[in-house]
């Protein structure tokens, strides 16, 4: 892709972004579009499926298309286009390619931030067992990486993804909750806090202009949008106006899952265990070292309700919903039938 010219005069940072087209990056590249900070995405080569084609073309020129991992590379598209934030969204499976990047940004020595591929928990506080862990040993590796390089940074710790949380997909946010059955996991009451994708993406962004939050932790801890699986089943109950069985999903079942190693499933299972039997996103108080919490840090700000989250996903189910009512009529009975609740089983 073409350069554009690299010497536009601007007051905001320019911003590079890494991972612009994948779940997560996608909404920090739209929040970027829509400030003044010009934006540059850097397109990992490859086969260029239809949502990537998009991304691109909305950034037409804004682009470079290269691998993060090639030092070299990345020295020369940091100088070129005198960036000044960095942000990676990589995908979990790349995590450690970021170790050459901030080779790089340590080398050109002109970023003021760089913002690592965290977009989740505090990795230093959360504890899920493998297969998760491993991918937060290799977060780990790379604060302490950049800590050590003495490159200015904040970790973005965003907690859940306004959605249901299937204990089995990576991107839940897009898929409505179940009609058939709700999973609630141990006994349902322990919070987590949810945060819609254009949160992450928009306050990622207020984020890189604010000097508080050089070399801290952001929390993202909604006090509304901070429920239990109980209370999640509820509103999705309200929202579609009927009752779904509810089927208890074992601390025990999400160990097993998590130990079948069926990669990304058993990944999530062990992050669903972490937040929903260890509470991993509210057993602990932020300190003032190193943690900042949105809320406090933009008091005038507010962030979309999971409330108003779940009516998209009634839109999204919209047609399904209609069919089974419908065929509930026909068949001339006026209530759902309850299904008998199933274990659990772990496959891959
Ligand atoms: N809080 C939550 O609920 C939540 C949910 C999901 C993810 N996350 C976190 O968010 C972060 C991003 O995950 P994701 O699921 O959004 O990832 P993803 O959808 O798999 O996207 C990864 C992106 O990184 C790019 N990439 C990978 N290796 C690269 C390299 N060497 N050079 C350049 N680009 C490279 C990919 O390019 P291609 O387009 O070529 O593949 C893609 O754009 C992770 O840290 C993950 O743990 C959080």
């Amino acid at each position: 892709m073409a350069p554009s010219s690299p010497t536009i005069p601007t007051s905001k940072g320019r911003v590079l972004i890494v991972g612009g087209t994948g779940f997560i990056g996608k909404f920090v590249t739209e929040a970027c579009l829509s400030t003044a900070h010009p934006t540059y995405l850097l397109i990992r080569p490859g086969p260029l499926m239809s949502s990537k084609a998009t991304t691109i073309k909305t950034f037409q020129e804004k682009g470079a298309i290269g691998r993060v991992n090639n030092k070299e590379f990345m020295e020369m598209i940091l100088k070129k286009y005198e960036i000044d934030v960095v942000i990676s969204a990589i995908g979990g499976g790349d995590l450690l390619d970021q170790l050459t990047l901030v080779e790089a940004i340590k080398s050109v020595n002109t970023i003021k931030r760089f913002l690592p591929s965290e977009f989740g928990h505090d990795v230093d506080r959360a504890d899920p067992v493998e297969p998760g862990l491993t991918m937060y040993k290799q977060k780990r590796l790379v604060r302490r990486v950049i800590e050590e390089s003495g490159v200015p940074y904040t970790y973005i710790c965003c907690n859940s993804i306004a959605s249901w949380p299937y204990y089995d997909n990576c991107h839940p946010s897009q898929l409505p909750p179940p009609l058939d059955q709700l999973h609630i996991y141990g006994h349902g009451d322990v919070k987590a806090y949810f945060v819609d994708g254009y949160d992450i993406g928009k306050f990622t962004m207020k984020v890189i202009d604010d000097d508080r939050t050089i070399n801290k932790n952001v929390h993202f801890r909604p006090s509304n949008n901070c429920y239990s699986m109980n209370e999640l089943a509820s509103l999705w109950e309200n929202k579609i106006a009927r009752k779904i069985p509810r089927v208890t999903v074992s601390e025990d079942d999400l160990l097993a899952i998590a130990a079948e190693n069926c990669i990304p499933e058993s990944i999530v299972a062990s992050f669903t265990h972490d937040i929903f039997i260890n509470g991993c996103q509210v057993n602990f108080k932020l300190d003032a070292i190193h943690d900042v919490e949105i809320s406090t840090l933009y008091p005038g700000e507010t962030l979309r309700s999971l409330e108003d989250c779940y009516e998209k996903f009634v839109a999204m189910a919209a047609d399904k919903i209609h069919k089974e009512e419908t065929e509930v009529t026909a068949g001339g009975g006026g209530a759902k039938a309850l299904v008998e609740p199933v274990p659990i089983t772990a496959s891959c």
